[in-house]
């Protein structure tokens, strides 16, 4: 099979890692890629944004099936135009992008079948949606409802927070993303994220994670794509997962189906679980970028036909294995990061992977020969254990063997999990 893979990220070096393993490939290209990827493929210059373009690539070199990592070329309907154009591809369409493209598509779809959601209203402006905040009281959650790089939701402990968050949405602290505001109720639980394919009809589970938002140790500053990731998520138990999975997924996949969106590719679920149960934070309809690190490490199975099944309606034929060892990721970012940082900085040495653990690139380029550091998330040091505190250890062995002057890392990436051990 010749398959054409979409992003330049962490995730889309631990796809293509994995994909490169199947059996079943004859070629693998990835557009644009990074330096870490062209390990294991080759390396495309396409505007994905030209969706023409990218049609014309994979005619070009009869690319059989194409995997779209990012969210954003799916809320542009790449996924629509190259399915029309007759190429098997991963990932949604415009239509059930809305899924993470728009918290009120979200949460109107989660009233409509009941599926367990904090209570919540849309606004269009401010003073509705102070009124609402008022009559609410504080904790309560400020979200703008377009995609805005993670940063678009303040969990606003005080009622000033929460209008002063109203306040630069609508003035436009986060673009077009923030013309219009969902303020919901606030969960208070435990975090974790559930990843499961659908092929419309189908769904299987895959597998869960937990992610470390904010930038520094102890969950503290403020909050970026992701410091850290570990899988499984143990709060996630077996009777937890078939919640999920009855409560919040499969009326998600019928639901979309009824309304005419059916959905196509990855669930990233970020769940809260509350003492009522598991109750829906938001979809993602991607892979988590670093948690899709730690999955395909735990991944036994060929990822290939796990994904073709998704794209063409066969998933009730393929399943998932997955080890029963614990991954852990630590994020290298550029010094400044969620905040300004330099570009550029030389990266002068990555150690080699081990049977264990390997370094994936996020945010890496290669200028003059020399491999650099061009984004804010820049390295992902990931590695197996039996547990957590095992995965920890090697992760950050492997970390502390990168030499990269202008790098910094969380030093506590998996704590509630190795607290959980330890206990
Ligand atoms: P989101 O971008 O929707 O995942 O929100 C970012 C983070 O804000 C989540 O990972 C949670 O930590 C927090 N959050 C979002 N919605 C809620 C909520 N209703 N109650 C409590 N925390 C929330
Ligand atoms: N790590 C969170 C995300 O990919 O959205």
């Amino acid at each position: 099979m010749k398959v054409l893979l979409i992003g330049s990220g962490g995730r889309e070096h631990a796809l293509a890692w994995k994909i490169a393993q199947s059996p079943l490939i004859d070629a693998l290209y990835a557009a644009p890629g990074n330096p870490g990827i062209a390990d294991h493929a080759t390396l495309v210059s396409l505007n994905v944004e030209d969706h023409a373009a990218v049609i014309a690539f994979a005619k070009e070199k009869a690319i059989d099936f194409i995997v779209i990592g990012p969210e954003a070329p799916l809320v542009a309907g790449l996924a629509d135009d190259l399915r029309a154009a007759g190429i098997a591809t991963f990932g949604p369409s415009k239509a059930a992008a809305q899924l993470e493209g728009s918290k009120g598509f979200t949460k109107d779809l989660c009233a409509r079948y009941d599926i367990p959601t904090g209570a919540y209203q849309r606004f269009k402006s401010a003073e509705p949606a102070k009124d609402y905040v008022r009559a609410q009281g504080a904790p309560i959650v400020i979200k703008a409802d377009g995609l805005a790089a993670g940063k678009g939701v303040t969990v606003a402990m005080t009622e000033a927070e929460a209008l002063a968050a109203i306040d630069d949405c609508f003035d436009g602290a986060f673009g077009a993303a923030g013309a219009e505001v969902v303020v919901e109720a606030f969960l208070d639980g435990e975090e974790a994220s559930f990843f499961c394919l659908s092929d419309g009809k189908t769904a299987l589970a895959l597998a869960t994670a937990q992610d470390h938002k904010r930038v520094g140790d102890g969950d503290t500053g403020p909050n970026t794509g992701g410091m850290g990731a570990y899988s499984p998520a143990p709060v996630m138990t077996p009777a937890m997962v078939e919640r999920t999975m009855k409560e919040i997924i499969e009326p998600t996949i019928s639901g979309m189906a009824k309304d005419g969106n059916p959905f196509s590719g990855v669930f990233f679920a970020g769940l809260m679980i509350t003492a009522k149960g598991p109750e829906l934070i938001e979809y993602n309809v991607r892979f988590g970028d670093p948690e899709c690190q730690v999955l395909m490490m735990r991944l036994k199975s060929d990822l290939l036909p796990i994904l073709y099944a998704t794209a063409t309606g066969t998933l009730d034929k393929v399943q998932a294995e997955w080890r029963d060892d614990a991954a852990l990721t630590v994020v290298l970012a550029s010094k400044g990061y969620p905040g300004a940082y330099d570009k550029n900085t030389p990266i002068a040495h990555i150690p080699e992977a081990s049977e264990e653990a390997k370094v994936f690139h996020a945010g890496t380029a290669l200028k003059d020969g020399k491999l650099v550091a061009t984004g804010g998330r820049v390295l992902n040091v990931t590695a197996f254990g039996r547990n957590v505190t095992e995965a920890q250890a090697r992760a950050y062995a492997l970390a502390d063997k990168v030499e990269w002057e202008n790098g910094f890392c969380r030093r506590d990436i998996g704590w509630q999990a190795i607290a959980r051990e330890k206990a």
